[in-house]
């Protein structure tokens, strides 16, 4: 029963996760994901570095900040005066929940609140945008390389909307010793054999930079494992070519829209679904992780 609705609930967070992405756009972050933008708890912890620190900031991604009205408000603000704690002439203020600000240019981005002594107390936000390129990708999302709850299914959905392109790369995080990675031959993916194998990696995280065009085949020699559904099937497409046939491959990091500031209307209409998209999805991560 239990393991049932693990199953379920691997199966619709991973299929959201990549519907999000599809239609995403742009990675849409909330900043400080559950804790919100608020004044951190007092002590030596610094929630929003240990958050920044945690993600990749790229042109085009949206910073959500959700907050109390009346209670906070997000100013970004120059180095020197995140720095000094000095509020007094912010380069913009948004004090309507949720305050959304698209990062449209590389470089380091400041925030803090103008309010009394919230900057000083900590909420106060650094992150580090780099220009939209090659991109990493985390095999499974959250989930990592491990033999999947829900059989092949799992790393299918991961795959299928995702357009990989000559120069991205691949991250497989593991346990040492729980999985490895090889990568094999087609035939050899199809019948699960891994006697064969074109490489195999075993120290966690393995990172594989796609340096060629066409299918790639991933699986774990551990005993069982692809059988059991560990098993990446991928298609890595050229990086120079714009075009995008398929109505479920998202290059929009890498086509014109990615770089320009999207209207002012569509971003937040956007923003903010996928905002809710990501907090339901987060939500169901976490009942599925708490079991
Ligand atoms: C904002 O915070 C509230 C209260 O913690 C929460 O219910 C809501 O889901 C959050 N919204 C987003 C977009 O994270
Ligand atoms: C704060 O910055 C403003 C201009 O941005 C400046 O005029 C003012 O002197 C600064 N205050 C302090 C205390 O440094
Ligand atoms: C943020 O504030 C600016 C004005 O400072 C406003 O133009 C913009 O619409 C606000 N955006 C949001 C998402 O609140
Ligand atoms: C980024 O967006 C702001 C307003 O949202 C605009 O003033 C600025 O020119 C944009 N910067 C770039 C590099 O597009
Ligand atoms: C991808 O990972 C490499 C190595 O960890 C890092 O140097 C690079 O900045 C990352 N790129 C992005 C877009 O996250
Ligand atoms: C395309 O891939 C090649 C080979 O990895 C790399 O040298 C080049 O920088 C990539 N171009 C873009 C725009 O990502
Ligand atoms: C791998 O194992 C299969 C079945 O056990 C066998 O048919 C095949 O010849 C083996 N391949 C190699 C290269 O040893
Ligand atoms: C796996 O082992 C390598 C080499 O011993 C080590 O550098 C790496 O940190 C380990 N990874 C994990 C996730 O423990
Ligand atoms: C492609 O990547 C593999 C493994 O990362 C490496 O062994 C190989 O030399 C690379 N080939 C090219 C042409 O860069
Ligand atoms: C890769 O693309 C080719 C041609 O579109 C297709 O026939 C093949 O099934 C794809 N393979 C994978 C693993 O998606």
């Amino acid at each position: 029963m239990m393991k049932m609705t693990m199953i379920r609930l691997a199966i619709i967070a991973m299929s959201l996760f990549s519907f999000v992405e599809t239609i995403s756009c742009q990675q849409v972050l909330v900043v400080g994901d559950r804790l919100g933008w608020t004044i951190p708890p007092a002590g030596p912890l610094r929630p929003y570095d240990a958050w920044a620190a945690s993600h990749t900031f790229v042109v085009g991604d949206i910073l959500v900040f959700n907050f109390t009205n009346g209670d906070q408000d997000v100013a970004r603000v120059t180095k020197e005066a995140f720095l000094t704690c000095n509020t007094t002439n912010p380069i913009q203020v948004n004090k309507t929940n949720p305050a959304d600000f698209t990062l449209n240019s590389t470089g380091d981005w400041f925030f803090t609140s103008t309010l009394d002594k919230h900057c000083e107390l900590g909420q106060k936000l650094a992150v580090h945008v780099l220009a939209s390129g090659p991109r990493n990708y985390t095999v499974g999302g959250p989930l990592g390389w491990i033999v999947p709850p829900g059989g092949d299914i799992v790393y299918k959905s991961w795959a299928r909307t995702k357009t990989f392109r000559l120069g991205d790369a691949l991250e497989f995080l593991f346990i040492n010793g729980t999985q490895d990675v090889a990568e094999v031959k087609k035939e050899d993916y199809d019948r699960c054999q891994t006697n064969n194998t074109i490489a195999v990696y075993s120290s966690s995280p393995v990172r594989i930079v796609l340096n060629t065009t066409g299918e790639h085949f991933y699986t774990s020699t551990y005993r069982d494992h692809c059988a059991l559904g560990q098993k990446l099937a991928i298609n890595v497409t050229s990086n120079t070519s714009s075009s995008s046939s398929s109505p479920t491959s998202s290059g929009l990091a890498f086509s014109p829209e990615a770089a320009m500031p999207p209207s002012t209307s569509g971003t937040s209409a956007s923003g903010v679904v996928c905002a809710y998209m990501l907090t339901f999805f987060t939500f169901v991560a976490m009942v599925f992780f708490y079991y």
